[in-house]
């Protein structure tokens, strides 16, 4: 059952938010292990992706990229034989600039070569990041170099385009072959740092949507406030179990793709719970791949920006429903079906099945509203009966 490339959100697992610059290939392949014999693999997470840091600090004579020997001594080639033998999908990085992020070479004026060398490794996915780009260089034309390179290398390569939405990437970037793209900023291990991300992007459901996906950065879910890096993890502590799941809920009904940034391998039953709920995971991949649109509890006046409900148009006609409270204290959001195009008058109520309790909740005519702790969220998958 092979998908189209980047048809629904892409789901995998990413080094970089728990490990940084110390990765290697024995880590690359207990992660693999372990969306397998974990059931990740089962709930959709088929992406195993290497951030920054593997490659060596220089191209060789033919100006190719060098695998660093000492973190991967049987090369890239063998890892991605290791992956896909795991029935598995494999990712790569590298960035638009001079240099990556981290200082390693980046692929500027290399482009179709490194695009031949991540085919010959038997590369399926590659996150481009924006670090080190050449002042007189505009970053649209990298993007678009890039995903023609890859388009033309010989494999089907998932492009993940990740200049965290500069240059008004959302005006270009699904025609430049992107399949998904970041649009903000890196992703902290912090409540602050989720709810300040899914906030910047409420108003963008209009470009987001099957094919090219607005990516609100890799999950922190299960990191507890442990990462190699200071900036991702240790100095900000990490979340409590619900705003993990309420982190989760955010990114799966605003369609962003679903990275696993934390160490799978020490995953506990909460995260596991969270990270496999495969009713939210089934509204995330919905083929139609629609954006969710914010509609504001009643009464309108009495709720800040950070009191919402989004609503996601499923595949056959049932809906989506998030409530999200992000503000600190407890919230009563009342729902009225009239404001997403259900009047009294049409005689229709709704049916709504609880995506966390994985339970129906009841029928409701006209209004619902229920009471939501703070940092807290309810998902229903509602029909119309
Ligand atoms: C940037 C990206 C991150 C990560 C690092 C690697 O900050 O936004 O997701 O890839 O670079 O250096």
């Amino acid at each position: 059952d092979k998908k189209e490339l980047g048809l629904t959100p892409p789901m995998g697992w990413n080094s970089w938010n728990t490990f940084t610059w110390d990765i290697n290939e024995q880590l690359i392949r207990e992660a693999a292990d372990t969306l397998v014999a974990e059931g990740y693999k089962d709930a959709g997470y088929d992406y195993i992706v290497i951030d920054d840091c593997w490659s060596l600090k220089e191209r060789d004579g033919e100006g190719k990229l060098v695998v660093d020997p000492l973190k991967f001594p049987n090369g890239m080639k063998a890892l991605a034989e290791y992956i896909h033998f795991k029935g598995l999908k494999f990712g790569m990085y590298s960035c638009v600039g001079t240099h990556t992020c981290a200082g390693y070479p980046g692929s500027f004026e290399h482009e179709f070569q490194d695009a031949e060398s991540l085919a010959e490794w038997g590369v399926d996915f590659l996150k481009y990041d924006y670090c080190f780009k050449p002042r007189h260089m505009s970053g649209e034309l990298l993007y678009k170099r890039m995903s023609l390179a890859l388009k033309n290398c010989g494999r089907d390569i998932l492009f993940s385009a990740c200049n965290w939405g500069e240059d008004n990437v959302y005006h270009w970037i699904r025609e430049s072959g992107a399949h998904m793209y970041r649009s903000t900023g890196d992703i902290q291990d912090s409540w602050d740092s989720i709810k300040s991300l899914a906030l910047s992007q409420l108003d963008k459901a209009c470009y987001t949507g099957a094919y090219c996906h607005n990516d609100l950065d890799m999950l922190v879910v299960g990191m507890y406030g442990g990462s190699n890096s200071d900036f991702i993890g240790s100095q900000v502590g990490g979340c409590s179990d619900v705003e993990y799941k309420t982190h989760f809920s955010l990114w799966s009904m605003m369609g962003s793709p679903l990275m696993i940034g934390s160490d799978v391998r020490k995953a506990n039953q909460a995260t596991r719970n969270i990270l496999m709920n495969r009713d939210l995971i089934a509204i995330n991949q919905d083929v139609e791949g629609r954006g969710a649109y914010r509609i504001k509890p009643e009464p309108q006046w009495f709720h800040g920006d950070d009191v919402f409900m989004l609503v996601k148009v499923l595949t056959g006609g049932d809906l989506a429903i998030g409530f999200f409270n992000l503000s600190d204290g407890q919230r009563e959001m009342s729902l009225q079906f009239w404001d997403f195009g259900l009047p009294y008058a049409s005689g229709k109520s709704l049916s709504l099945y609880d995506c966390w309790e994985h339970q129906e909740i009841g029928v409701f005519r006209e209004r619902y509203a229920p009471v939501v702790p703070a940092h807290d969220c309810l998902i229903v998958r509602a029909k119309l009966v």
